[in-house]
């Protein structure tokens, strides 16, 4: 697709990999629809955007269908039309699940599962327009590799990935493609507030700016998903075709977190 003139929606813009996704999608030509629930959050993102554009933020929180019905109506009425939406607002959770209380479980399945596909369904007639539009679904490498310690956040990461192909499957003909994003442990508010619990499985990592641009890159070529380079690609493969052995390097990994 080419992205150039093209609306886009990014929701959670305000801060993170939303706010890094939002830049480079200005960067390469496109007016930009910003939406989460801090507005100073989102003035701040704004303000980094080509101001020649017509770009909009747009408030809301994800998980109320009030705020959906106002984003859908705000961009009917601005551009008539959605030619790609970005489902990045999420919640990071991890943390032994005998800690988790129902309401963490359930505010991290209604913004990292049920906002997604709901609000997916809601801007449906405005992507069908001017085909071919896209939906980008920001997932994560838990939502192949699912971790100790992550056990919520990887189901709902591996339930995005599931929505994502049959999205795929059943729109593909209509001319609503789909990009299912994996990144992986990236420099963000969600991930300073883990960061212990991240330092003990990865080293070092990626920065906000660069996973924008690998995401926008698929996009531009409809790839229908992308990981991040190096050997991750090899680690999804081997969880698919032998989970057992990925059972036993994840465990170990793990263990020395929690003996440490
Ligand atoms: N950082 C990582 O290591 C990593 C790795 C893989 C995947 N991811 C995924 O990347 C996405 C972005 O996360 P991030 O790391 O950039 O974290 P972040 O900086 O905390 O960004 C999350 C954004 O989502 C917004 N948000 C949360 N709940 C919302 C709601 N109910 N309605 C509207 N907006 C909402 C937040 O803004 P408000 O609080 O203002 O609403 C915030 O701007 C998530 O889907 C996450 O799962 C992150």
């Amino acid at each position: 697709m080419r992205l150039e003139g093209k609306f886009a929606l990014v929701t959670g813009a305000g801060s993170g990999i939303g706010r890094a996704l939002a830049v480079e999608a200005s960067k390469r030509g496109m007016t930009l629809a910003l939406c989460g629930r801090r507005a100073d959050a989102l003035a701040a993102t704004l303000a980094l955007l080509d101001a020649s554009k017509a770009n909009i933020a747009i408030p809301a929180d994800v998980t109320r269908s009030q705020d959906r019905a106002a984003i859908v109506a705000r961009l009917k009425e601005n551009w008539g039309r959605l030619d790609v939406l970005v489902n990045n607002a999420g919640v990071v959770n991890g943390g032994a699940l005998e800690q988790e209380e129902d309401a963490a479980i359930e505010r991290l399945v209604a913004t990292n599962v049920t906002a997604p596909i709901a609000l997916t369904r809601d801007l449906l007639p405005l992507l069908l327009v001017a085909p071919p539009s896209r939906v980008v679904n920001i997932g994560s490498m838990f939502g192949d590799i699912p971790f100790p310690l992550f056990s919520a956040y990887s189901a709902t990461k591996f339930a995005l990935r599931g929505f994502s192909d049959a999205l795929r499957r059943e729109f593909g003909d209509r001319g609503v493609g789909v990009t299912y994003a994996a990144p992986r442990a990236t420099r963000t508010e969600a991930a300073d507030a883990l960061e212990q619990l991240i330092a003990a499985m990865t080293p070092s990592l990626d920065e906000p700016a660069a996973v924008a641009v690998q995401i926008w890159s698929a996009v531009e070529k409809d790839a229908t998903s992308v990981y991040p380079p190096g050997a991750e690609r090899f680690f999804v493969l081997l969880q698919r075709l032998f989970p057992s052995l990925v059972d036993s390097a994840v465990r170990k990994q793990m263990a020395k977190h929690i003996a440490g």
